[in-house]
């Protein structure tokens, strides 16, 4: 079965369980899997592992379904649990739930991440609204015979993170009386966390934010014309920048003692978009 073929299957098996159409949709990174539970009015929930062919994450803290409901009056699909690349699927695997969310019909996605501060003013516990990222680490999940219904051979990049969305995530952020940060997020493939010299390399080339995730889901989803923003919680200092070695659980502390506010930025976000 050809990527494209798989989406449709994947498509199919979601449509069998569930008529509801998402506008938006949202990727829920650490701290935030219970993200649903409170802030969706749940229409239908799917776990991963009832969509044959679905890749499933193995990563502690991270749960593995789709859920369906609303925020605000906002239709939206909710990834409860993501995938990453070195977990050792395939590219277009890795990016197969975020297309197939364009293919439920959302047409804005955000995605949030927990990353690792490199900018010098970032304090541990901040949020980063992306600006831009640096991908070119991490292998194009648009390598291989294009998707013709998806999108073109060579999409534009320029403004692959909503101009318009950050501006209303900016709002949702001042609304709440919450700082944002802003700036450039890289992705490297992982698992093992970065060194010292590759963080003065990611600085030296203008990244203010390293992660495993996020980047690879904004190419696909942008190559299929959808609206992209994201938001980066700052779970530790990048490698070199903390006397302590970096560890999953420093990043899951955090990012759960900042969820309550992550979640209410988040769902402000969706309600303006
Ligand atoms: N590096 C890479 N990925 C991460 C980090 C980090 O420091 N923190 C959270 N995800």
């Amino acid at each position: 079965m050809n990527t494209y073929e798989k989406l449709q299957s994947c498509l199919a098996a979601v449509r069998a369980k569930t008529n509801f159409v998402p506008s938006a949709a949202l990727v829920l990174g650490s701290g935030l899997g219970d993200f649903a539970d409170t802030q969706v009015k749940t229409a239908a929930s799917i776990a991963y592992d009832e969509i044959a062919g679905f890749p499933v994450s193995t990563v502690s803290g991270h749960r593995g379904q789709f859920v369906f409901g609303y925020i605000g009056d906002v239709p939206v699909v909710v990834m409860q649990g993501r995938v990453h690349y070195y977990e050792g699927y395939p590219m277009p695997d890795v990016v197969l739930p975020i297309r197939l969310m364009g293919l439920l019909g959302a047409k804005t996605i955000l995605l949030t991440n927990a990353a690792g501060g490199i900018n010098y003013t970032f304090n541990v516990g901040d949020f980063m609204l992306i600006s831009d990222h640096i991908g070119s680490f991490i292998p194009s999940p648009l390598i291989g015979e294009n998707i013709d219904a998806l999108g073109t051979r060579f999409p534009d990049m320029s403004d692959i993170y909503s101009g318009e969305l950050r501006a209303r995530i900016r709002n949702a952020a001042a609304n709440l009386g919450t700082p944002l940060r802003e700036g450039v997020y890289a992705q490297l493939t992982g698992p093992q966390f970065e060194t010292p010299g590759e963080i003065r390399m990611l600085r030296a080339l203008g990244a203010d934010a390293v992660g495993m995730s996020t980047a690879c889901e904004a190419i696909a989803a942008r190559h299929m014309g959808m609206r992209v923003c994201g938001i980066s919680c700052i779970s530790n200092l990048a490698c070199g920048l903390s006397p302590v070695p970096l560890t999953h659980d420093e990043v899951k502390e955090t990012a759960d003692r900042v969820a309550p506010l992550f979640k209410k930025l988040v769902s402000a976000s969706i309600s303006l978009m």
